[in-house]
This record gives C-alpha cells, sequence and structure tokens, in this order.
C-alpha cells in the first residue's frame, strides 16, 4: 500500500508538501488530509471486493464530513451513508447522487425523515416497528412511497470497544433478530413503504472477520425465514466497521517501535466471506465504510506549547486538545505522535497532553518520544476518521482549520473558526 504521509530526508511531508511549511502558512492545530490517500483506500476497497457482484460502497459520513473531502469520495464513485438532515444536505450538495444515499439513525425526527422523502433519498432504514409506522405515515402524508430497508441486530459480538460495538442485543440498534420477522411484514404490508432490504452494522474499527462472518449468517438465515413468509428483498447492507491500523503508521530508526498486537482484518478473506455468503442470489450487496476511507488520510499538526515536569512526570502540553480530537478522551483510543521533524535526540517517556481543563484531555499517556521542546511541532496520525467530525468548541476553543493536499498543492477546506464564531 502506498503511504503518502511519510518522512523525507527527516521532514514529514504530506504527499509532495513538507508538514512544517503547512503549518507555518495555515498555523496549529490545523488538520492535513491528503486526497491521493483516500483515493488509494477507496482503490484498495474496489480491487478487493471485486470479487463479488453487484457490490457498492457508501461512504459513512460521521466519519469525516468535510464537504470537499465528500465531493473527492463522491467523484471517485462511492454513495453515502447517512444519519442526519445535515448530512443528507451536505451528502447532496456534495455531488451524491440521491438514489446513492442511504439514511439510517435510531432517532429519525419528523423533520427528518421529511426532508429525506422530499429529496428522494435512496432507501431510508428503520430501526424499530414505530419508526416503521412514522415512515409510512410521512410518506403517506406526502403522496410517496419509501423504499425502507430494516436495520436487523443479529446480536453478534464485533469484538471491538464496547463504546462502538453496536450489534449486541443490549445495543440500542436495530431490530432484534427475534422479531424482525414480524416487522418485516408489518412493513411489507404497509402501503407508503417499499420494502427493499436488510441493513446490518455490527460496530467500528473491526479487526476480525470472523464477527463479519456471523453477521453474514445471521443475515442468510433471515433472508430463508422471510422467504418462506414470501417475503423477497433485494438489498443487503453489511454496514461499516471495516478496522485500520493505529500503530506505527509512520517507521524510522528514528522513531520508537510502537510495539504492535494491533491486530490487521484480512480483507480479501472479508470479501470472500461476503462473495461465498451471500452474492448468489443476485442480491445489491452495500457496505458502508467511514473510518477506512478516510483515517489514514489524515493528521493532525499541534505545536509543543510548553513542557511541565510534575512527580516524577513529564507533560509536553500542546495547542490541540481534546475539543479537536477527543478519540483518547472518548474510547482510550491509540494515536501515534511524531516529531514532524526527526532529530538523534534521545527518547524520553511523557504524556502529551492539551491546554483543556479536563483530565481526560490527553492524546498519549506514558508514551516514548523523542524530546520535544517549546515551539517544535508534533503530528498526531490516522485522525482522518472521527477526529474534526468528532470537534466541539468546548473550553470555546476555537476549532481548527482543514486543510487538503493534492501532490504540491494545499488549499484550506475549512477556516479555523474566529471569535465571533462562538456568539
Ligand atoms: C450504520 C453505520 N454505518 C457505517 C458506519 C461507519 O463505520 P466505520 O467508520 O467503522 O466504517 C457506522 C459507524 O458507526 C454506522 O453506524
Amino acid at each position: 500500500m502506498t503511504s503518502h504521509i511519510r518522512y523525507d530526508n527527516k521532514k514529514l511531508f504530506v504527499e509532495d508538501i513538507p508538514a512544517a511549511l503547512l503549518a507555518e502558512k495555515y498555523g496549529t492545530p490545523l488538520y492535513v488530509y491528503s486526497s491521493n490517500q483516500i483515493a488509494e483506500q477507496f482503490r484498495i476497497l474496489k480491487d478487493t471486493f471485486d470479487i463479488v457482484p453487484n457490490l457498492k460502497f457508501l461512504y459513512a459520513l460521521k466519519a469525516n464530513s468535510n464537504s470537499e473531502l465528500l465531493k473527492l469520495i463522491s467523484s471517485l464513485g462511492a454513495g453515502a451513508d447517512t444519519v442526519s438532515a445535515g448530512e443528507i444536505f451536505l451528502a447532496l450538495r456534495s455531488g451524491f447522487a440521491p438514489d446513492s444515499i442511504s439514511f439510517a439513525g435510531v432517532g429519525k425526527t419528523d423533520y427528518d425523515l421529511d426532508f429525506a422523502l422530499d429529496r428522494g433519498i435512496g432507501t431510508i432504514i428503520a430501526e424499530s416497528d414505530e419508526e416503521l409506522r412514522a415512515i409510512s405515515e410521512r410518506a403517506a402524508a406526502m403522496s410517496k412511497t419509501a423504499n425502507v430497508s430494516l436495520r436487523i441486530n443479529p446480536d453478534v459480538d464485533a469484538r471491538t470497544h464496547p463504546h462502538i460495538s453496536t450489534g449486541l442485543k443490549e445495543n440500542k440498534f436495530g431490530i432484534n433478530i427475534r422479531d424482525a420477522v414480524g416487522s418485516a411484514r408489518a412493513a411489507a404490508k404497509m402501503k407508503n413503504i417499499r420494502l427493499v432490504g436488510i441493513h446490518s452494522h455490527i460496530g467500528s474499527q473491526i479487526t476480525e472477520v470472523e464477527p463479519f462472518a456471523e453477521a453474514v449468517n445471521s443475515i442468510r438465515e433471515f433472508l430463508a425465514k422471510l422467504s418462506r413468509d414470501g417475503i423477497e428483498v433485494s438489498q443487503i447492507d453489511l454496514g461499516g466497521g471495516i478496522g485500520v491500523r493505529y500503530k506505527n503508521a509512520l517507521k524510522d530508526r528514528l522513531l520508537p517501535t510502537e510495539t504492535s498486537e494491533e491486530p490487521s482484518i484480512d480483507l480479501r478473506t472479508l470479501a470472500k466471506v461476503v462473495k461465498d455468503g451471500l452474492s448468489s442470489s443476485g442480491y445489491e450487496i452495500l457496505m458502508e465504510p467511514g473510518r477506512f476511507l478516510t483515517a489514514e488520510s489524515g493528521i493532525l499538526l499541534t505545536r509543543v506549547l510548553y513542557r511541565k515536569e510534575s512527580s516524577g512526570r513529564t507533560f509536553v502540553i500542546v495547542d490541540a486538545g481534546m475539543n479537536d480530537m477527543m478519540r483518547h478522551a472518548l474510547y482510550s483510543a491509540y494515536h501515534q505522535v511524531v516529531p514532524v521533524e526527526l532529530g538523534e535526540k534521545a527518547f524520553e517517556l511523557v504524556d502529551i497532553v492539551g491546554p483543556v481543563c479536563e483530565s481526560t484531555d490527553v492524546f498519549a499517556a506514558q508514551r516514548e518520544i523523542s524530546r520535544v521542546d517549546r515551539g517544535d511541532l508534533l503530528a498526531i496520525m490516522t485522525v482522518g476518521a472521527y477526529g474534526y467530525s468528532l470537534a466541539s468548541n468546548y473550553n470555546s476553543r476555537l476549532k481548527p482549520a482543514e486543510i487538503l493536499v493534492d501532490k504540491d498543492y494545499s488549499r484550506i477546506v475549512r477556516d479555523r473558526e474566529n471569535l465571533e464564531d462562538l456568539v
């Protein structure tokens, strides 16, 4: 796999531009994305899943909904997986055709449903019996018929972080697979609903094929039950969840090696599981990757503000905070943190923390890194997914700018906020 974020002559580059130059030009903290890395990730998916006939990828906007990234991803040929009227709006504005958009989410408001119906969105994914009735009512009021996919909860353990596990029966998502035949029967009778598919999303950052295989089996069994009831669908949506590697995004003799017990999903085996399990009956198969497309394309550049020694610990305080990138605060997520310029300085054990008034405002705890001082630049790696999209104004901090790089050309794709934006 080609990596478009790499060291060259001890300097970190995003495509053909030194990261230090970007920090100088646009300030820090700064999200920087590589457009060719996104294209590369899409190519990997397409090539690997080429063996599955009639398969389409819908990009999950929640991972990163910057509209310039969306334009790029729609131009590559993906559809869109959305969860709010806002995401539908962004997808349409960024070039996704209405019928290539699906709309999921456990708590869609009437406003959301009307918005989706009015815009002719491809599929609405229903997550409860009550929601099915609401979709039917809203569609009837607009004299429309809604294409609906039923989200089943297959009770599969995705073996990922509990906060991003969604396919267990105790999770709020989808309709319990035991009750879902009844829901499908009811849906099939509703006048303003066309039941077109079955949907399942079991979690995010999944690094093993087995949970997907279990979900595929559950879906097959479920489809057989539906068939016995005379209900046929044409679409199977397997959701998102393909995991990425967070450790050793960059390797160099001047970087500490990150001990990696990190499992990595075998995409070829996954593609085979999908093909063998589902493709024989001519279904249209959908997958909704978010993280896989954007995570590795993004870095967060941040400058060291201070060093502080306290009770035997060394804190490196940087100008990015948990409001800019909260994955560590939310899920204790691991991100490699590297110097923008490599030096021969000795490694030391430090806590890399932000300025926010929370003890969870940490990017790396007790992490080995070569010594950095006030003014030095660091890059937090693999933040292109669930980075900016989770950012907030907590502590009335201004959200950072976002920059998109294509070879030797960089441009602002979202301005840094200014104080007036807080009012
Ligand atoms: C319904 C649905 N589809 C797709 C995704 C994208 O998941 P990922 O970014 O792990 O691919 C999510 C994420 O939570 C989701 O809830």
